[in-house]
């Protein structure tokens, strides 16, 4: 069963031996410190770490991190059999039928929940009776929302969306957040401001797998992500109305914070230590976040996700999320026969993408790296899209650089293209009024008029390899 409630998760993923409680570390830097040191050391190994004693606060408060970071975790999130982990492209494929599998289900309201059992209401309100962490050693402050969810409603449309963007505390009640041009939050956000209104807005900073599931998945602007959520929980998510905002959020939430976005002051935002690896972007001024509740389980979990150069501790499942996002895409735009991509892992899931395709006409591979390089979730700070043809594993790093180095011709096979979505925190981009990049497609396929004459691939046949495997099995063990 699909777990909507991030209690009932973590004791799934206790059983399965990758839940890991850590005492005493400090909030100020130790947590995401520990957090990465193990990350890079384990990769997709590493278990999940609930900190707890966190110095300066009660015992049972406490920060999740590596939620959904390995092939197990990533399964019981989306209800895949744990076996399907042992080839990358296998569960893509597994997660990819999963994603198709349901239709999206409406939340039912509730009017009560554990997300009440703890409120805190105008002038109680205090941020830092939780205990948020300073994620690296050069972050501009303490950052409450990193595995969050934003709730907000398009003042148009009505649509509820939830997205993943970082919130920083800078007042016992006031925050502010990064989120790029281009977002749906974002895009909400600026409807209201500049109608010179307050944007309403729940954070949902200790959050379940579900919930947060939806809000890094890219979907179109039309699919409401809550009932997204229902559809893969399997049953309506139960949701409780905001009293201030009337958004709505999960009622068995860990920790809520509900307020609005001012549309006349600004504080600064940043600099944050960001999934490429880098402090990018600087301190800026962005709008304020007024919180008017915060609302909390006993024993609250507030849920975190510290990006670092990579690996760091939520890029596995994110190669799989922008990965099975892309095929979405491809197969939408109506690209033939893609047969698998892959985001790459130490491209931090968004600069190194490798599309397969078994070709079937000429122009056939610039169009799929073309579309590839422009499409959600890949649009945004691309920077490499590699196309190999069917035979090549797109997500084994070794088949994907042979294709490069033996079946494109540098000068001839490769699309630079130029003005595209980029946003302050890309390493390349120095002018923050023109938030372009540039990218490249790499069209690694054997030429369209030579598949039928290029060299032969000097590889044992698996007919004569299963002949040695038998014939000398002291080899092989
Ligand atoms: C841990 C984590 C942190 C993220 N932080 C940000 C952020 O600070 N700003 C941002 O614009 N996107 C951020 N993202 C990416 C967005 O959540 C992602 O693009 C998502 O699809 C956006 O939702 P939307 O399509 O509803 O806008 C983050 C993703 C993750 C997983």
């Amino acid at each position: 069963m699909i777990q909507s409630d991030l209690r009932a998760f973590l004791a799934e993923v206790e059983k399965g031996g990758e839940l890991k409680t850590v005492t005493g570390a400090h909030w100020d830097k130790e947590m995401g410190a520990v957090t990465e040191v193990l990350y890079r050391e384990l990769v997709d190994k590493a278990p999940a770490l609930l900190f707890d004693e966190i110095p300066g606060y009660p015992k049972g408060f406490r920060c999740l991190y590596g939620m959904m970071g390995s092939p197990l975790r990533l399964s019981l999130t989306l209800g895949l059999d744990a076996g399907v982990s042992a080839r990358r492209i296998d569960m893509l494929n597994a997660v990819r039928k999963k994603m198709k599998s349901f239709e999206p289900v409406a939340p039912r309201e509730v009017n009560d929940g554990p997300i009440y059992e703890n409120v805190m209401d105008g002038d109680d309100v205090d941020l830092l009776k939780l205990p948020v962490p300073i994620h690296h050693e050069h972050d501009g402050g303490r950052y409450i929302g990193t595995a969050c969810g934003v709730i907000t409603r398009d003042p148009d449309s009505g649509r509820v969306n939830i997205g993943t963007y970082r919130v920083q505390v800078r007042s016992k009640n006031t925050c502010t957040s990064y989120i790029s041009n281009g977002k749906q939050g974002r895009i909400h956000r600026d409807k209201y401001l500049s109608a010179g209104k307050p944007c309403p807005m729940v954070i949902v900073v200790g959050i379940d797998p579900v919930t947060y599931m939806a809000a890094r998945y890219t979907l179109s602007d039309k699919v409401p992500e809550l009932d997204w959520a229902g559809g893969l929980a399997g049953r309506p998510l139960d949701v409780v109305k905001g009293e201030i905002t009337g958004l709505p959020f999960p009622a068995n939430s860990e920790i809520v914070l509900e307020g609005e976005v001012s549309a006349t002051e600004t504080d600064l935002e940043g600099p944050f230590g960001e999934w490429h690896g880098y402090y990018a972007g600087d301190a800026r001024q962005e709008p304020v976040i007024n919180v008017k509740r915060i609302y909390f389980r006993n024993d609250p979990i507030l849920t975190c996700a510290a990006s670092q150069k990579p690996p760091h501790s939520h890029l596995f499942e994110r190669c799989f999320i922008r990965s099975a996002a892309l095929m979405d895409s491809l197969e939408g735009a109506g690209i033939p026969d893609v047969k698998g991509v892959w985001a790459h892992q130490a491209g931090a899931g968004r600069t190194f993408i490798v599309v397969s395709i078994k070709q079937r006409y000429f122009g056939h591979s610039t169009q799929a790296g073309l579309v590839a390089s422009q499409v959600s979730p890949t649009g945004y700070i691309g920077r490499w899209i590699i196309v190999v043809d069917d035979d090549i594993d797109p997500s084994d790093i070794h088949d994907v650089i042979w294709a490069m180095g033996t079946r494109c011709d540098p000068k001839t096979r490769t699309h630079m293209l130029d003005h595209c979505w980029s946003s302050r925190i890309d390493t390349m981009v120095t002018d923050y009024d023109r938030l372009y990049n540039s990218r490249m497609v790499i069209d690694a396929c054997i030429p369209y008029e030579r598949l039928g004459d290029f060299p032969r691939v000097a590889q044992t046949s698996r007919e004569l390899a299963e002949e040695v495997r038998k014939r000398f099995p002291d080899v092989f063990g």
